[in-house]
This record gives structure tokens, sequence and C-alpha cells, in this order.
């Protein structure tokens, strides 16, 4: 089904497991297996459950035939995320057919959405803990162990894991991800996330500087902050004599040392700021790149969707952002065939995206989630094959502006982070620039973590090709 269109995005990175190098796992008597599904933040929480397991004995194995516990950090937010995972989870729940005493848990938001009917209905896991309940993982273990049903999907208007250390599994050792609050107060119409994450929540932001700080010191060189919705960040000290807004937020992180680089997804239209926007411009180690999802280019859509602004809000925003941040890379997720989208509605959604002109999209076609605004108040009555027809449209106008912006920097030089080595060649590392844009250059005597300055020298629609420049 084509349900999604993207090269590397936080939601399509789909079913991977992690753990951290083997002989980390030695000293731990029971090992879990933890694959994860779905954004970024989920990538994070799987980190923080990996801390929480470490302290009880459980050790990450990427082993799944020697865990003793299988654990799927899961997906909503469309159909098709939710159907993977049913079908991983009926794999698992073989697999216990020669491992008797295998448990298989899930967790994330198809497990705060679904609730117990997992276990109760489908007997298909053995535990369900939703995003605010991981605190309890050891105790629904320890019941599930003796055979007890064991679920926690109680939301919290408190709960950060802002003093819980993640483990760092998917470790490339020079980029991470810090969580900077938690759950979201948009409702969105179409989406799914305040029912499976709960009400929006910022986390203490000594520890977010704490966390950045210790992530420099062990040598990783790139932090995103992240949330649904960073631009509301907004966090007061119980003694109400501090308060910290995004903005003074991403400013302590990047004078942490101006060789940390930092980042942020995702922003909301309506919240992002001026005085963001200045800060990004004041600190040569804040990036310049901005997601900013756009969903539809119709005001009459984006009222159903309940975004709050409109195609000419939007349109400004844009303005701006490239009035204070000229070079400033922009990206955006769209969704075709909303209720009741038309075939005007369809054209505006492509000229603002010729208006934007995006370096990077993210496309889907709508699915209805239960339970969402939209799908208590609208019908869902785009036909299927339209929605197709549009979402392979709006992915067709995207390739030629992505190919178009990659051409633009043919001839430019851009200090690059080095990741790693390519894929494609051993010879060659890749990094991203300040846009975000993936380049690959001949190694030469460069290293992981390294800035490099590179001429790009050309390109292909999704990758810059360079050469170090001494
Ligand atoms: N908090 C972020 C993104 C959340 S989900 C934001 O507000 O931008 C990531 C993307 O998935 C959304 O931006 C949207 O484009 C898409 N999405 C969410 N719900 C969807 C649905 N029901 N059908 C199709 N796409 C959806
Ligand atoms: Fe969903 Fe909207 Fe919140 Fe993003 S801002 S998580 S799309 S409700
Ligand atoms: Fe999916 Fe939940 Fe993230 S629905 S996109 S894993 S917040």
């Amino acid at each position: 089904m084509l349900d999604q269109i993207t090269k590397v995005h936080d939601e399509t990175r789909q079913g991977e497991a992690f753990a951290p190098a083997a002989d980390h796992t030695q000293t731990y008597n029971k090992k879990f297996y933890i694959e994860s599904y779905g954004c970024a933040m989920n990538f994070n929480d799987s980190e923080i459950v990996a801390s929480i397991l470490n302290q009880e004995g459980f050790g990450a194995t990427r082993n799944m035939e020697e865990a003793n516990l299988i654990l799927v950090n899961t997906c909503s937010i469309r159909e098709k995320a939710e159907q993977t995972v049913r079908k991983r989870l009926t794999e698992f729940k073989s697999a216990k057919k020669n491992n008797p005493g295998l448990l298989v848990g899930i967790l994330g938001c198809m497990a705060e959405r679904l609730k117990a009917q997992l276990l109760e209905e489908e007997k298909l896991v053995d535990l369900v803990v939703g995003p605010d309940a991981y605190r309890s993982l050891p105790g629904l273990i320890a019941a599930a162990e003796t055979g007890h049903k064991s679920v926690n999907v109680l939301l919290s208007r408190e709960e950060t894991y802002g003093d819980i250390s993640p483990v760092r599994l998917d470790n490339n050792g020079v980029t991470s991800f810090v969580s900077i609050m938690r759950g979201c107060n948009n409702m969105c119409s179409f989406c799914v996330v305040p029912f499976t994450r709960g009400r929006e929540r910022s986390r203490d932001a000594h520890s977010i500087v704490r966390e950045a700080t210790e992530l420099f010191n062990n040598g990783y060189r790139e932090v995103t902050l992240l949330g649904q919705n960073v631009d509301s960040y907004y966090w007061t000290s119980d003694d109400d004599s501090e308060t910290v807004t995004f903005a003074m937020l991403l400013e302590k992180v990047a004078l942490i040392h101006p060789l940390l680089r930092v980042r942020f997804s995702t922003s909301h239209p309506k919240d992002i700021t001026d005085e963001v926007l200045f800060i990004m411009a004041k600190y040569e180690n804040i990036c310049n790149y901005i997601h900013l999802p756009v969903q539809s280019g119709s005001t009459r859509i984006l009222q159903l969707m309940n975004r709050t602004y409109t195609r000419e809000w939007y349109m400004k925003k844009v303005e701006r952002i490239r009035e204070i941040l000229p070079d400033c890379g922009l990206s955006t997720d769209i969704i075709c065939g909303f209720c009741t989208e038309t075939e005007e509605d369809h054209q505006e959604t492509l000229e603002i995206m010729k208006f934007a002109r995006y370096d990077l999209a993210y496309m889907y076609f709508y699915s209805e989630r239960p339970g969402t605004l939209a799908a208590r108040r609208f019908q869902d009555d785009v036909p299927e094959e339209v929605k197709k027809r549009r979402l392979a449209e709006v992915v067709e106008l995207h390739r030629s502006h992505s190919l178009e912006s990659m051409q633009q920097d043919v001839g430019k030089t851009f200090k690059v982070l080095v990741e790693g080595t390519s894929k494609r060649s051993d010879a060659d590392l890749f990094g991203r620039n300040d846009q975000n844009k993936v380049i690959v250059f001949p190694k030469e005597h460069y290293q992981k973590g390294d800035y490099v300055m590179v001429e790009v020298i050309s390109c292909t629609s999704g990758t810059l090709i360079g050469k170090a420049v001494h």
C-alpha cells in the first residue's frame, strides 16, 4: 500500500532492533530484545526503557533467540503502522512455542490505544505498557512472570522521565536525540497522538542541559531536541523562580559548546516565534533547518484539520524564516485526501509546495484513526484511488523541488559533521550539512565526529557528493 513515501523519516524507521555493544550485556543475567516503530520520540523512549531494565538486571540483546523478554515499542499514527506491528506480534507469539518462559510485551502508542485488548481478547502479548508507565515495568514483568495480567496504560500529567539517563541503543556515537517534552495539546483532528501520549508537559530545563552536556563530554557532536510541538516548550521551576521558553532552552543548549550542533523537531507553524528564529541566527551551532509541517495548502481543509492557521499565515511564516535565516533548510509533512478534500483543495496544496519549495517532504495519504476528532465528525469520503493519485502528484512535484534544491548546492562548500562510513563504499564517509542534507565524500584521513569542509561536486535527488577542501 502506498501509505508513505519517504527516504529517511522518523515515522518510517520501522522495526529496528537495537542494543549496545555485546560485551555490555554480559554482566546481566536476563536479556531483553526491543524493536521500535514510529517517531524519534518512540526510539528515545526505548532508550529510557533500556535504562530502567538495566537497573533490573536485564541487558539488551540484538539476538531475539537469546531473549527472556521481547518488547515492541509501537506506533498508531496510521493504520499501516499498526498492521506491521500486529504481524510482528504474531511471529513473536509463535516464537514462544520454542521458548516457553519467553515474555512478550507491547509498549508505546498502540499499547495506549488498544489497552488490554491485545492481552485479554487477542492473547497476543503478556504485558501492555503505555508511554507514561515505563517506571512500572519491573513490577509488571514480575507479575507477568508469575502468569498474572500485566497492564498499565495510565497517562500522566507530570511524567517526563527527566531524571533517567537513556541508554543509547542506536549508537553512532556522534548524533543523539534528547526529549524535551511529552504529549501534545493540539488536537489536530486527524491525529491520534493526543490520545496515545496525553497532555503536553515540559521537562526540567536543567536535566535537558545536563543530558546534552554529558553527551558532548562522551564525544557526541549533535543533539536533536525532541517534542511533538517543541515551540510550545515552557518549563517553570517548582518555586516559580525560573521560567524557560523554547528560545531560551535552545540558547542554553547552544552555549554548552560551539562544537555541539543543535537541531530540533517538530515545529508547529502557529507556535514558532521570531525569538526562536533570532536565536537560530545568533548561534552558528544551531542548525539552519526547520521541519514545518503544512499538512494541506487549503485553508478550508486546514480548518477541518484544526491546525489553527490559514494558508496565508503559513506562507507569511515561510517568508519570515527566509528573511531571518536566508539559507535555512525547510521540510514539511503533507496529508493527501483528508475528509472532503476536493480537486481545488489538492491544487492549493501543490501551489503552496511551489511557494515553499521544500528541501524534504514526508507525504502520506489520510488514514482514519478511531477516536480522533475527524473520525467522529467527518466522513473519510475521498476514495482510496483518488488519495493515491493525489499523493503520487504531490510526491512527483516534491521530487522535482528536492532535486532542484540539491542541484543548487553543487559548487558550494559546507561544513559537514561526519556520522560514519557511507553505506555504498568503505572508501567514503557520510555526514550532514547545517541544512540537514546528506553529503558523501572520500574518507582520506577524516573520522567519525570530525567537522570537515566539503565542496559539492555533484548530486542525486537524495544525496550531495563532494570532496574535502583542505
Ligand atoms: N507533532 C508533529 C508530527 C506528528 S505525526 C507535528 O505536529 O507536525 C507526523 C505526521 O504524520 C504528521 O505531521 C502528519 O502529516 C502525519 N499524520 C498524522 N496523522 C495522520 C493520519 N491519520 N493519516 C495520515 N497521516 C497522518
Ligand atoms: Fe498530532 Fe497535531 Fe499534536 Fe502534531 S501537533 S502530534 S499532528 S495533534
Ligand atoms: Fe507514532 Fe506515537 Fe510517535 S503514534 S508517530 S509513535 S507519538
